[in-house]
Formats: C-alpha cells, sequence, structure tokens
C-alpha cells in the first residue's frame, strides 16, 4: 500500500510539565498511518503521558502545562480553534482496566455514536452496534445476550467491548495503554490478533510492559527512559540491533 509509511501523527518538540515535574522533554517523533506503534520503557518514564498527549487527555489533568506540538492530518490538535472533544472522538483511547459503563453490551456499543449523531435508533445503530462487535471480534459471543451487562462478561470480553465502543465512533487512531495487562494469555493473544487486524484501518498505539507483545505486534518501537525517548525505530532494529546503550540495556533486562 502506497500510504503505509505516511505520518499521520507528527510529534515535534513536546514537553510536558506537571507542575514542577518535567515528564517529557523534547520529543520528536513521527508515526505512520496503519502501523502498530509501541510505547516501551521502565515505570514512571512517561509512557503513559506520552500517550494522553495524543488524545489531549492530559488537558483534564490541573497542573499540566504542555508545550510543542502534535500534528495529526497537517493540523496541530493544540491550536487555539481546536475543540478537544472533537480530537477524542478522533483518536479513541484503550485502557489498562477493560471499563465498560454500567449498561447493556449494547448501550455500550451504541451510545457514543447516538450521543455524537453518528446514526439513529433502530436498525441503522443496530447494524452498527453488530459491526463493530463482529470487527471487535466479540460478535458470535455475545450475539444472544446483547441486552445483558457489559459488566457481566469475562475480563477479555469486557477489553474487546471496550474496543468494539471505540472503533464504533469510527476513530482515525486507537491509543491503548497497557491494553492487555489485567488479561489471561488467550484473551491476550485474541486481543494481539485483533490488533493486527485493526491496523488494516486505524493507526495503533500501544504501550506496554510486554517487550514480547511488542516484538510480536508492532511494526514500530519507541523507548523512552526518565521522559526522555532514547530511540525510535522498526521494533526488529530495537530489539536485536538497538543504537543505544540504553535500549540494550533495557531489552536485555538489565533495568526496569
Ligand atoms: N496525573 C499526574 N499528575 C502528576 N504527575 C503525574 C501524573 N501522571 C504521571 N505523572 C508523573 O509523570 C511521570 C511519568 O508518568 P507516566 O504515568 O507517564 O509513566 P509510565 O511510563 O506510564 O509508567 P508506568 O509504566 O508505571 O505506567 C512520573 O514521574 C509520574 O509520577
Ligand atoms: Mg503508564
Amino acid at each position: 500500500m502506497s500510504q503505509k509509511n505516511s505520518t499521520k501523527i507528527s510529534v515535534q518538540n513536546l514537553n510536558l510539565h506537571y507542575g514542577d515535574n518535567h515528564a517529557l522533554h523534547g520529543i520528536d517523533m513521527d508515526i505512520h498511518t496503519n502501523q502498530i506503534t509501541a510505547l516501551i520503557g521502565p515505570s514512571g518514564c512517561g509512557k503513559s503521558t506520552f500517550l494522553r498527549c495524543l488524545n489531549r487527555m492530559n488537558d483534564l489533568i490541573k497542573s499540566v502545562r504542555i508545550e510543542g506540538k502534535v500534528i495529526i492530518d497537517n493540523k496541530n490538535i493544540y491550536d487555539k480553534d481546536v475543540d478537544e472533544v472533537a480530537v477524542r472522538k478522533r483518536i479513541g483511547m484503550v485502557f489498562q482496566q477493560p471499563n465498560p459503563f454500567p449498561k447493556s453490551i449494547y448501550e455500550n456499543v451504541a451510545y457514543a455514536p447516538l450521543k455524537h449523531g453518528i446514526t439513529q435508533k433502530g436498525s441503522t445503530c443496530d447494524e452498527l452496534v453488530e459491526k463493530s462487535l463482529i470487527q471487535a471480534g466479540l460478535w458470535n459471543e455475545v450475539k444472544d445476550k446483547l441486552s445483558t451487562p457489559g459488566t457481566s462478561l469475562s475480563g477479555g470480553q469486557q477489553q474487546r467491548l471496550c474496543i468494539a465502543r471505540t472503533i464504533a465512533i469510527s476513530p482515525d487512531v486507537i491509543l491503548m495503554d497497557e491494553p492487555t495487562s489485567a488479561l489471561d494469555p488467550i484473551s491476550t493473544e485474541k486481543i494481539e490478533a485483533l490488533m493486527l487486524e485493526l491496523k488494516q484501518q486505524y493507526s495503533i498505539i500501544i504501550v506496554t510492559h510486554n517487550m514480547q507483545q511488542a516484538g510480536r505486534v508492532a511494526d514500530m518501537t519507541a523507548f523512552f527512559h526518565l521522559g526522555d525517548l532514547i530511540e525510535y525505530a522498526e521494533t526488529e532494529t530495537i530489539f536485536i540491533n538497538p543504537a543505544k546503550q540504553k535500549t540494550e540495556d533495557y531489552i536485555t533486562g538489565r533495568y526496569g
């Protein structure tokens, strides 16, 4: 595909402070369309902070100060004229703990598209719910119990429900912060297979502590350390032939 290596998100000199804590130091990074990009690094290095910058989730935190640019499709999402709610709609997010709403499976998926006016109640909404659940690889398991609570599903099913909920509003980018760390190996495998499917349509950025997972799914991998982006390259390069000593120390388990 010609667009394979085209830039979806261009992060330019991004600095973030939480009060006095300078948590991200001048990050420059181009994230590609239709790829999975993994963010790795020791606890506290800024992975989640960086991820939240990509859909302006950090705006919700009081002490935060952000400088620099996050350009998505040629527009800086931090420009004054950008509506952050619209940004969060385009850039979906899946969290570490599956967090379905305390509503039915159907309503979990239908809620946002109805709220944003993407669909109307009735058969078009039913179709969208079905399509999203199919895409998330959950349809066969839930099609006969759409009115039961989302919270009654297993953890792995709940996480796929959260992915269905995210893709129901047709985002461009899906951010995932350790989406499988609360899941068993079989559910993890399903989510990883799903990510590989979804990257055909979306750009996916995943934070993971599991280096095998990064190796299995990611096209590109970024290694963060203490707020610095130490190295960013094709996943194979990061794991087999890293350019920086710090990266090598981390991936060989010398710290972290
Ligand atoms: N809401 C917040 N308010 C203030 N400081 C924060 C907040 N979230 C993170 N930090 C600080 O920012 C730095 C980076 O944290 P972040 O959560 O981004 O790390 P991480 O790489 O995701 O770590 P982990 O692997 O443990 O999830 C840390 O020093 C942390 O204490
Ligand atoms: Mg984190």
